[in-house]
């Protein structure tokens, strides 16, 4: 059996957690392989509304294995408040949930070294989420992090000694803070983590594929977040992109099957970092207003724009995309005209590949088609789409090299519409 990988393509916030939710029923299990409760992965169905940060999006679908994997960085506090508001809701997931012994735990330290990072930084700050990911990655790279495992055995000297450490580099940056609560909090979630399924997860997840069962990935972020790739250093701190699947769950290459890429019509960041496309003017504010483009978590304002193919065919390469999904094509129902950007110029040259740096200098160069002014919210099959739609889903194919086979108008698990049903 194959492994699928469904991975944002932009800078995040696609709509990762709806199709999740959508293909989960195809799938034996569903796995988290990157990323950590930066993620807010938001799902609507029945009339209810979750957002999930740690825990995959396969949870409410039957009794799917759901794994967050050991490339995963977890906050004991912020697992436990997410998995008691699940359980809560009538969702049980203790059974369902195995976690990796191997996932790094974000310390209560590093999300004070988050904030002090940043405040250093001053105007160029990342704008991260300020849950500790950079510090909890870099411990992990530096070979200085605490693993899910280590609450298993010795664990307070363990983490006396990583709190120790991150004490000094806080002193040294001259660094208020008050730790308390945050602490109480992070060892009542230790405790709470006690309980669930920690799994050698790529021994598991091997097992599983050698029974036939077949596996669904979730990635968190996007391409253009990705630590190599995106558009450093306004990036995350882990790789987002195909191949973290692979080391983030302990999966050969040759194991990776369809590669869903994910795609707004537009196109969205959070954060400080470039932007080519970014909108500034009314039709920015009009797209931020009809996406409800507000963070899942923090609330933040997200920056819109048009959607970008330069960015978009470098994320289709860099992960080997095999399909697209294309989500928010709604947002855009009532525009006049859609306008796409096919190239950058930088320096007065025009070119068509994403360059080394686009912190500088790079001009966006579009292409205007005419909107399709109807309502697709309630359409249920692409024989319903509107001319004009099915024109901008050709450009886009034709312009991506790349199939869109499914199409989302509304955020609902039910306003998603398959296209090409037929192989
Ligand atoms: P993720 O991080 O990739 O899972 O995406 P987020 O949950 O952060 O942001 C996507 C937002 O768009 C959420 O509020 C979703 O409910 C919503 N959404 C998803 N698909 C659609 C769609 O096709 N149309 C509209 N209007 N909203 C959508
Ligand atoms: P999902 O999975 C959008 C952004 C932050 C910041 C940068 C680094 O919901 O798509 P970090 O806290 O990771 O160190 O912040 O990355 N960022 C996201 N933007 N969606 C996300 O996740 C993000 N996770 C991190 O805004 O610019
Ligand atoms: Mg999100």
């Amino acid at each position: 059996m194959k492994v699928d990988v469904l991975l944002g393509l932009q800078w995040g916030d696609e709509g990762k957690g709806k199709v999740v939710d959508v293909l989960t029923p195809r799938y034996d299990v569903v796995a988290r392989f990157q990323g950590g409760p930066n993620a807010g992965h938001t799902l609507e169905f029945e009339g209810q509304k979750y957002v999930l940060r740690s825990i995959p999006s396969g949870i409410f679908q039957g009794d799917k294995v759901n794994i967050i994997g050991n490339g995963v960085v977890l906050d004991p506090a912020l697992f436990k408040a997410e998995a008691e508001a699940l359980e809560a809701s009538g969702h049980p997931l203790k059974e369902r949930l195995h976690i990796s012994k191997k996932a790094h735990l974000i310390m209560p330290t590093h999300r004070i070294l988050d904030a002090a990072y940043e405040a250093a930084k001053g105007d160029a700050k990342v704008g991260t989420t300020g849950k500790g990911i950079g510090p909890t990655y870099t411990d992990k790279i530096s070979r200085n992090g605490l693993r899910v495992g280590d609450i298993l055995n010795n664990f307070e000297a363990k983490y006396a000694a990583a709190k120790a450490r991150h004490e000094q580099i806080l002193k040294g940056l001259n660094y208020e803070y008050d730790i308390t609560e945050l602490e109480k909090q992070w060892m009542e979630g230790i405790e709470y983590l006690r309980q669930f399924n920690l799994v050698d997860s790529e021994h598991e997840i091997n097992n599983l594929l050698k029974e036939g069962k077949s596996v669904l990935c979730e990635g968190a972020q996007g391409t253009m977040l990705d630590v190599d790739f995106g558009s450093y250093p306004f990036v995350t701190s882990s790789n987002t992109i195909c191949a973290g699947a692979c080391t983030g769950l302990g999966l050969g290459p040759n194991k990776i099957g369809e590669v869903y890429g994910i795609m707004k019509a537009y196109c969205t960041r959070v954060g400080s970092g470039p932007f080519p496309t970014e909108l500034f003017d009314e039709t920015g504010k009009k797209i931020r207003d009809l996406g409800h483009e507000y963070g899942a978590v923090t609330g933040r304002e997200r920056r819109c724009g048009w959607v970008d193919l330069v960015a978009l065919r470098y994320s289709i390469m860099i992960n080997g995309v095999t399909q697209l999904i294309l989500m928010k094509s709604d947002v855009l129902d009532g525009f006049e005209t859609i306008k796409a950007c096919v190239a950058y110029k930088v320096n007065g040259e025009e070119i068509d590949y994403f360059p080394y740096d686009i912190n500088e200098g790079v001009e966006p160069v579009y292409v205007e088609m005419p909107g399709w002014k109807t309502d697709m919210t309630k359409m249920t099959s692409e024989d319903e789409f509107p001319e004009e739609f099915n024109a901008y889903i050709s450009f886009l194919e034709e312009q991506l090299g790349t199939p869109i086979k499914i199409v989302s108008v509304g955020p609902d698990r039910a306003q998603t519409i398959e296209r090409y049903t037929e192989e």
